[in-house]
């Protein structure tokens, strides 16, 4: 059997993990078993790349960060449309496919690679999609891998803002990633024993914001720390979609929500604010164990599933079990934080305010 394997979207860390474990399993459970890796996510299969993955390659990739295959983003909504040359990136995946003579491909991504893996399976290929992203927001799926590792970074990171802040008496912003879903933020703010953590999900309201800095401070605490997601949004601009924000803030001269809020923030409480942006660190580095072991498991399931010749899915997290979802089913969905969901609450009941 070859077997091809790809990685797309941004990179987290686990993504070599998996690859190492599908490796593992492959050569020595799948009779004939050959693996290719294809660089640069679709783009390498849209130009028809691809090198020899052996077993003596793989081995030492269990802890390595980021993707030895490398990834580039390749918009879904561009896939159906035709390029200089005539032709789509789809016809060319297709061709490809074909011509590298491959007997199934395996598709470690987030949301937008599942959505283009259901292209690929819609058109005959033999695709099996495994959940990656720190964003934790893959829909049908408990956890994805890279998730736990970047909550410790994030967690760490919040831990070490707040003794800086303690020194100087200081409220210090702290924007974490995870693009529209919260649970990144939600995660290590709790971890990190945020005062404020505001989510997409949540729009927050200003004021309420101000009154939960003032009353850290009438506590007696000596700083105040606010995890803020990069997605957050104040309640006024909740109506409007990512880019008609993005766009409502550069008119009003503001640059960031983070940014925009430390500014209110020190102008209504008089406190001295900070904001920080975590950035890449959150996706870079090492996986912690238990994102190695989970990435094993993925990534064993899903060989496992392509000797069984079951395909068309992406292999999943549910409770305690790895399981599967068809890809039709899942792709260009997402899972988003509920607001009424048990972490919410106890966030919420231990007084960590949610802006709201
Ligand atoms: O999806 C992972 C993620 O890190 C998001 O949290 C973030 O919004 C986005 O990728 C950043 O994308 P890029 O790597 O293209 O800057």
């Amino acid at each position: 059997m070859k077997i091809g394997i790809l990685t797309g979207g941004g990179d987290c860390a686990g993504l070599n993990t998996v690859i190492r474990a599908i490796g593992l399993y492959a050569y020595r459970n799948i009779k004939n078993a050959e693996i290719v890796g294809i660089p640069d996510g679709y783009s390498g299969l849209i130009r028809g790349e691809s090198r020899p993955l052996k077993e003596g390659d793989i081995d030492a990739l269990l802890g390595q960060g980021g993707t030895v295959l490398g990834s580039v983003r390749t918009p879904f909504k561009m896939m159906t449309v035709p390029e200089e040359d005539g032709q789509t990136r789809l016809e060319k995946m297709l061709s490809n496919y074909k011509k590298m003579g491959l007997d199934c491909l395996f598709t470690l991504g987030g949301a937008g690679t599942h959505r283009t893996a259901a292209l690929l399976c819609a058109e005959g290929c033999r695709v099996i999609g495994l959940p990656k992203t720190i964003d934790n927001d893959i829909y049908g799926t408990d956890v994805t891998f890279g998730f736990h590792t970047a909550v410790d970074v994030a967690a760490d990171a919040i831990g070490r803002v707040r003794t800086t802040a303690d020194s100087h008496g200081r409220t210090i912003l702290v924007e974490v990633m995870g693009n529209k879903a919260g649970w990144l933020t939600l995660h290590a703010g709790i971890a990190a024993g945020a005062d404020v953590i505001l989510l997409p999900e949540i729009p927050f309201n200003i004021e309420k914001v101000c009154a939960a800095v003032q009353a850290a401070y009438a506590k007696g605490k000596r700083s105040c720390i606010v995890a803020v997601a990069e997605g957050a949004v104040v309640d006024a601009e909740a109506p409007y979609k990512k880019k008609e924000r993005a766009f409502v803030r550069v008119e009003r001269g503001e640059t960031t929500v983070t940014n925009h809020l430390a500014e209110v923030i020190g102008e209504s409480t008089g406190a001295e604010t900070r904001g920080t942006v975590l950035g890449y660190i959150q996706r870079g580095g090492s996986p912690s164990a238990y994102d190695r072991v989970l990435s094993t498991r993925l990534g064993r399931y899903a060989a496992l599933l392509a000797k069984e010749g079951r395909f068309g899915v992406t292999a999943a997290v549910n409770g305690s079990e790895i399981t599967f979802n068809a890809l039709p089913d899942i792709a260009g969905k997402y899972k988003l934080v509920d607001p009424d969901s048990e972490l919410v609450h106890t966030a919420e009941e231990i007084g960590i305010c949610l802006g709201r």
